[in-house]
């Protein structure tokens, strides 16, 4: 993607309006995952060192234009403190006579967060006023908010258009570059993993990979919307019922370009979903009356980890089943660790997948893991997202 880069300016002595994604857990005020902070931090130090003064902005979960003080991003600044081992300024609104008080006050090299910006309706409206309210707070725009590019929301586009020369930062770099390897010639065989739920929101992304992938196998509760398209028995499993038509004309589109396609083999059924459920694996790949699908089988497990080994590229997506719970952990765990092993260039995106990836232990042996889901699968399915559009040279 042709899109400017925080290398190719110059930040000294200015004051920048740094979009990033701090979309983070916190539970009682602390952070429980810091992975999307410290994707940032690169491009944070960066425009220190370039001396420049930086105005943090981010939003936190969805207060829909509420203040709602679990979602403030305080315990975040604290975090970012921590972690750049000096002060970081806090904005108790990012907006108004205050927070214009404490970004002009700010000198190069300090940093100043600003409080939750959807605790403004304004913001997911994508108001032009908002956008030169955020403006006025700086004189330059980057954005490293990789994980939100996919809403055009007046931090994202509107600040973009109003301040001079926006520029992307380390981690929208990464995030692009691992992306569109997967859509400009990937290395074949391209596997295509996908789990997790929501069938209907990845199946743009599935139809535009279909000319560039050679498998797609498919695990969670996806795969039971795609046996359900087979005509086969699926218990008491959830199905997306409004899918199924969506689920078979992928089917026929796969048959149409003779590409592997796998739902799974056999699965663990479990009588209800709780860790002292009564499990066990079934013999084949439908689910019996009255049961419900939790994780992969065995079967499915050997033969999706021989897709993986065979593959030269790798996109997965969703968990294979529900590996919060215990019990039922084991195919999704067995597949990141195959992932891990696997030569081929993998990408990891989503949310779940990310933590299961974690969970795993294996992170750092995966190519690129995605700090956005949606974002990772709308850049997927279109090559672009509103939020680096506005970045382009
Ligand atoms: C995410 O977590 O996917 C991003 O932060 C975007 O959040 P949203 O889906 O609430 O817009």
């Amino acid at each position: 993607m042709d899109i400017t880069t925080i290398e190719e300016k110059s930040y000294s002595g200015k004051k920048v309006f740094l979009r990033v994604d701090f979309n983070v857990p916190i539970e009682k005020g602390v952070v429980q995952d810091a992975t999307r902070i410290l994707a940032s931090l690169p491009t944070i130090r960066y425009l220190l060192q370039q001396k420049a003064a930086v105005v943090i902005a981010s939003h936190l979960g969805r207060p829909d234009g509420q203040v709602v003080p679990e979602l403030s991003l305080k315990p975040v600044a604290d975090y970012l403190a921590r972690e750049l081992g000096q002060p970081v300024n806090f904005a108790p609104d990012c907006v108004g006579p205050e927070a214009k008080k404490m970004a002009e006050a700010l000198s190069p090299g300090q940093v100043l967060v600003l409080e939750n910006l959807r605790f403004h309706k304004e913001e997911e409206k994508g108001n032009e006023q908002f956008a030169r309210e955020l403006a006025s707070l700086a004189n330059c725009y980057v954005n490293d908010a990789f994980g939100t590019c996919h809403r055009a929301h007046a931090s994202i586009v509107g600040v973009a258009r109003l301040l001079p020369g926006p520029a992307a930062g380390y981690l929208i770099q990464k995030e692009t570059q691992a992306l569109s390897r997967l859509l400009e010639k990937p290395e074949k065989p391209f596997l295509l993993i996908l789990g997790g739920a929501k069938v209907a929101d990845k199946i743009p992304m599935i139809k535009n990979l279909l000319d560039r992938i050679d498998m797609f196998i498919t695990g969670g509760v996806m795969a039971y919307t795609f046996i359900k398209a087979k005509n086969w028995e699926t218990g008491a499993c959830k199905v997306e019922e409004s899918a199924i038509p969506l689920a078979k004309e992928i089917i026929r589109e796969v048959n149409k370009r003779h590409l592997e396609f796998h739902t799974p083999l056999d699965h663990i059924i479990a009588d209800r979903i709780a860790a002292d459920a009564h499990y066990f694996p079934t013999e084949r790949g439908t689910i019996p009356p009255g049961w419900i699908g939790v994780d992969i089988g065995p079967q499915a497990i050997e033969e999706y980890t021989d897709c993986i080994n065979r593959a030269r590229t790798i996109f997965w997506n969703g968990p294979m089943g529900i590996f919060e719970i215990e019990p039922f952990a084991k195919g999704t765990v067995e597949l990141a660790r195959a992932l891990a092993n696997s030569k081929a260039f993998s990408v990891v995106g989503g949310g779940d997948s990310a933590s299961a990836i974690n969970r795993a232990g294996v992170a750092d042996r995966i190519s690129h893991v995605c700090t956005g889901g949606g974002a990772s699968l709308e850049f997927l399915e279109k090559g672009t997202l509103p939020g680096l559009e506005v970045l382009k040279k």
